[in-house]
């Protein structure tokens, strides 16, 4: 039986932390401030939003939200960002994806300063990123190290798989465990063996987009299972890419859906924000 990770519970005390953080700054006449940008009527988006404000109320930092049209034009949202980008009392910008399919999400994003690229998801941090330069780092991947640290697992010299290549999670995932001194593998659709590469794993990371799709023959006995997906099943009940029953038999530790990995990806937004209004 495995040790489930408490991402709630990790993701409360980095925003205890940073609560005190907000507190401190203040008396020294700083204040931390984002701007959060929602185009058009996506439920889950709107959600999300909907908690990112709740943790900026609970840190103390000003959230500024602008809840646009689905018929925004890009030029509309770049003017709108170019704005946010002089404005002092800003210092996060935060577009949230996906977009409408008329604008170009990566000129949307680039459009935003890199000192305010509070989602890392710039050209430039993950550039700083890669050279090991100090930036933004992208939530997800940056919660998921303090999860993996902060449940007294260590990296240095394991074998860690991830399992996704995207630019927001899978890329930047395995360039911090390798800064974390890990041995790493990126697995992805195209992987041969991937039951086979994924076993090897001392800390496997799945972000595949599938539910339920990792059992417990893709997973070393004794490893640390990271799950990144959420998906709803008929009936409402959440789940992620990995199938949670199968696998707690064999895994040291494994992150629940929800309350895993999720929680800490708003922590990390606030972790950010408090980043820029220091620097
Ligand atoms: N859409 C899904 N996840 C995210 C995220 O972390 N940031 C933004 N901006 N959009 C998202």
């Amino acid at each position: 039986m495995s040790r489930i990770i408490d991402g709630k519970a990790i993701a409360a005390q980095i925003k205890e932390e940073l609560k005190e953080e907000v507190a401190l700054l203040g008396k020294d006449g700083v204040t931390v401030g984002l701007a959060v940008i929602l185009v058009g009527d996506d439920a889950a988006s709107s959600i999300y939003v909907n908690n990112k404000k709740k943790a900026c109320e609970y840190v103390g930092i000003r959230s500024v939200s602008y809840e646009l049209s689905k018929d925004t034009s890009q030029e509309e949202l770049l003017a709108l960002i170019d704005r946010l980008n002089h404005d002092d009392t800003v210092n996060g910008i935060l577009v949230q994806l996906p977009l409408p399919a008329h604008i170009d999400e990566e000129t949307v994003i680039t459009a935003i300063s890199s000192d305010k690229d509070v989602d890392g998801f710039h050209t430039e941090s993950a550039g700083r990123l890669l050279v090991g330069k100090k930036g933004f780092l992208p939530c997800t991947p940056a919660g998921i190290i303090q999860l993996i640290r902060r449940s007294g697992f260590t990296i240095e010299g394991k074998e860690c798989v991830v399992i996704g290549r995207s630019n927001i999670v899978g890329k930047p995932m395995a360039v911090l465990l390798l800064r974390e001194n890990g041995t790493v593998t990126v697995a992805h659709s195209k992987t041969e063996n991937l039951k086979e590469v994924a076993s090897r794993a001392d800390i496997l990371v799945v972000a595949v987009g599938k539910p339920k799709f990792i059992t417990a023959d893709y997973v070393k006995e004794g490893a640390v299972v990271i799950d990144v997906g959420i998906h709803r099943l008929e009936g409402k009940k959440l789940c992620g890419d990995v199938d949670f029953d199968d696998v707690q038999e064999k895994a040291a530790a494994i992150t629940p859906v929800p309350g895993g990995v999720g929680p800490m990806t708003i922590a990390m937004l606030m972790a950010n924000c408090v980043e820029a209004a220091k620097r």
